[in-house]
């Protein structure tokens, strides 16, 4: 099939690529930039490992044509972090054992991060209705509710120390 140049924001960077129409935004992820943090766990858009943001929102890369992202500005989990230092979730889900085997971890960090970002002070029913399309295996998800508590309560502290 024939290959059209398009060009990709990722994590505030510009690429331009040649890709297939047919060209999954997760695959141009992961096999074109080689950025490997957005995860293929299932095959019907059920999992949410494949969660990235497409401007500030949590989107299903798994689903969406890398070609009709050009002009947005997408974030995976590598764009999270930033300077070399984790972000406060990230940070909590070390510390609380939020992630087991990891490969529902980036999905969820970018679901939660978008949640935060427009409620910083979420209730758990905000929490749980917002991870509702994020799926794990392996945590039972006590400890991930934990993590993300944690890291709001360690947000709320850092503002609070700011003012
Ligand atoms: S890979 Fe499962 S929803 Fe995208
Ligand atoms: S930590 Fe293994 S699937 Fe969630």
């Amino acid at each position: 099939m024939k290959k059209e140049l398009i060009e990709l924001r990722v994590n505030s960077r510009s690429y331009e690529l040649a890709v297939e129409p047919s060209k999954l935004l997760l695959d141009a992820l992961r096999q074109d930039l080689q950025l490997t943090g957005s995860k293929r766990g299932c095959d019907d858009s059920s999992c949410g490992a494949c969660t990235v943001q497409v401007d500030g929102v949590p989107m299903l890369s798994c689903t969406m044509l890398a070609a009709s992202c050009e002009r947005q500005e997408i974030t995976t989990i590598e764009g999270v972090s930033g300077h070399g230092s984790l972000a406060a979730i990230q940070k909590a889900y070390g510390d609380w054992g939020g992630a087991q085997c990891g490969f529902c971890t980036p999905g969820f960090i970018m679901t939660v991060t978008h949640l935060l970002a427009e409620n910083p002070r979420p209730t758990e029913e905000d929490i749980r209705g917002a991870l509702s399309g994020n799926l794990c295996r392996c945590t039972g998800y006590s400890q991930m509710y934990q993590a993300i508590k944690a890291a709001i309560e360690a947000e709320q502290k850092g503002m609070a120390e700011a003012r």
